[in-house]
């Protein structure tokens, strides 16, 4: 399998709720590498131009909204097969559908407020990863 990189985000309900430490834990225990890293409070503007695919969806402002009300921690992560492990370790997007043990079934409360995002594929994953960092923030362990 090929050695991949994805972003993920810890959302602001996760950050707030202190388990910014679990959730590595499970990425790094499950073979992921944090690569990046940079803790941010995005504004709606910025929160805004990350989400730009989803401008037409009716959530789009709630979204937005919610990504820009506390500090959030983005990273990029690496190993293989990272996009799709990522999101296996995520859960599903609507809390009440997430598999048991997966991170959005432990610490998500809404499909607004759920926990995490990580890019749902490489190809996205390199265009997510180049909007928050440079090239020379990302330190490969591959
Ligand atoms: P995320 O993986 O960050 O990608 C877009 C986000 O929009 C998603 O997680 C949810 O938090 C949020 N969202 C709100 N409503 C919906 C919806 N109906 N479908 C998909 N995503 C939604």
């Amino acid at each position: 399998m090929a050695i991949q990189q994805t972003l993920s985000i810890i959302k602001p309900d996760a950050v707030a709720k202190n388990v910014i430490g679990d959730i590595i834990r499970r990425f790094e225990e499950n073979g992921l590498s944090v690569v990046a890293a940079r803790m941010m409070h995005l504004s709606a503007e910025q929160a805004g131009g990350f989400y730009a695919v989803h401008k037409e969806r009716p959530f789009y402002k709630d979204l937005c909204a919610f990504m820009s009300s506390g500090p959030v921690l983005v990273m990029a992560l690496e190993g293989k097969n990272a996009v799709a492990l990522n999101r296996q370790l995520m859960g599903a997007t609507n809390p009440k559908e997430a598999e048991e043990g997966t991170i959005r079934a432990d610490h998500a409360d809404s499909i607004d407020a759920n926990a995490v995002h990580g890019s749902d594929s490489e190809e996205n994953a390199a265009i997510e990863i180049a909007y928050f960092f440079n090239s020379l923030d990302v330190n490969s362990r591959s």
